[in-house]
């Protein structure tokens, strides 16, 4: 590499010129060559997605179509077992269809529309989607370090309203970029539950709500708990974020390999003793936003209380602890449910 680079920077000869120029020049035609195959290629992939994506349409209405015939004919039939494994097939069909989509583009819903524009935004290999949850894990965990360190400063050393609203202000800006990822993550196939992302959308409009929040005595007597539960769920989230690497590692290492017996039972007990650990810190975060509407619907009724926020801020409280603390609750016990199905959790985790 040196030594062409020396050649080019003092030729020789005029011939030696030349020379050099020829092969440049071949080379140059090769990388076209190369990239008009790319470009082919790309136009028979668009190609390829889009008759992919028509025939999964025309399959899922035929088996709409298949599903009320199934229905209907098995009213006046003894011999039904036939029909069941028809209607068992058609469910398993309309699984791989969900599962085949998360590979093909597709419109954005209203809310990236919104925010992206019509821009396409599925990943299409399984790499690409681990590695941008990956991604979203990290950038969160990072996030929620600095949450952490500011929300102690705060706490502990400074009391200006001015860092509390910079603190305000980087909660909404932290949880709405979280709307627009995990809308990108569903997209690509991620079984988030609607409520964590309507979470991410209270609780932005919650830290928006708190940095309108006047300064005055009302103000000062909610803070401190305010700051102590922000630095709790900020280090809750950190536990989480760990717990939620941790399986995307593990169900990473799944994909990979093949002995999948007795790689699922390592990632089932590693989930169970993860979320043992978790959960009582959840449900003491939980009790935490209760105890938080509580005091703020107390402080409401004081007739000292003229500011909308704190009835507002209690009402947001409620409805976080109401949303956690019963998605939480159907979770485990959906995952305890499956917790013998072995397979049944893998197809439902491996998208
Ligand atoms: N935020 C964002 N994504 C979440 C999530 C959350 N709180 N909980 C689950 N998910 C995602 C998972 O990463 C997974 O994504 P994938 O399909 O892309 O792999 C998908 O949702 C399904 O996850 P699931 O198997 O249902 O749960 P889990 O084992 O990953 O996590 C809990 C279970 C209980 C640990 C998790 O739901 C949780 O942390 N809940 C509590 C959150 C909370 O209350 N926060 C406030 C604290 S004060």
């Amino acid at each position: 590499m040196g030594e062409q680079q020396m050649t080019l920077n003092t030729p020789q000869s005029l011939t030696d010129v030349l020379q050099q120029w020829d092969c440049l020049e071949e080379e140059y035609q090769h990388a076209q060559e190369t990239h008009r195959t790319y470009l082919q290629k790309l136009d028979e992939i668009s190609k390829l997605q889009k008759s992919c994506s028509s025939s999964i349409c025309l399959q899922r209405i035929r088996l709409k179509e298949m599903h009320s015939l199934v229905k209907k004919c098995s009213k006046g039939l003894s011999e039904e077992d036939a029909l069941d494994e028809i209607k068992e097939k058609i469910k398993m069909q309309t699984n791989a269809f969900f599962e085949m989509e998360a590979f093909l583009p597709k419109k954005n819903g209203l809310y990236l529309s919104l925010v992206l524009g019509n821009v396409n935004v599925t990943l299409l290999s399984k790499q690409l989607k681990f590695a941008y949850k990956d991604e979203y894990e990290t950038f969160k965990l990072y996030l929620t370090v600095v949450l952490l360190l500011f929300s102690f400063t705060c706490f502990f050393f400074v009391s200006y309203r001015f860092l509390d609203a910079i603190l305000n202000f980087l909660l909404v800006w932290y949880y709405c970029t979280l709307t627009i990822r995990e809308s990108i993550l569903i997209t690509n196939g991620s079984r988030i539950k609607g409520w964590w992302v309507f979470h991410h959308y209270i609780s932005a409009f919650l830290s928006g709500v708190m940095l309108t929040w006047p300064d005055g005595n009302l103000y000062k007597i909610f803070r401190n708990q305010f700051l102590a539960y922000s630095l709790y769920q900020s280090f809750v989230q950190c536990l989480q974020c760990y717990y939620q690497s941790g399986c995307l590692y593990r169900l990473r290492a799944l994909g990979e390999r093949h002995n999948m017996d007795l790689t699922v039972e390592g990632f089932q007990s590693w989930m169970w003793k993860g979320l043992t650990f978790l959960l009582p810190f959840l449900f003491f975060g939980h009790f935490w936003q209760l105890f938080n509407s509580l005091s703020l619907f107390r402080m409401a009724q004081l007739p000292a209380c003229k500011e909308w926020q704190v009835l507002v801020c209690s009402l947001c409280f409620f409805i976080l602890f109401m949303g956690n603390f019963f998605t939480t609750l159907a979770v485990v016990y959906q995952k305890l449910k499956r917790r013998n199905q072995k397979t049944k959790i893998l197809c439902y985790k491996l998208y």
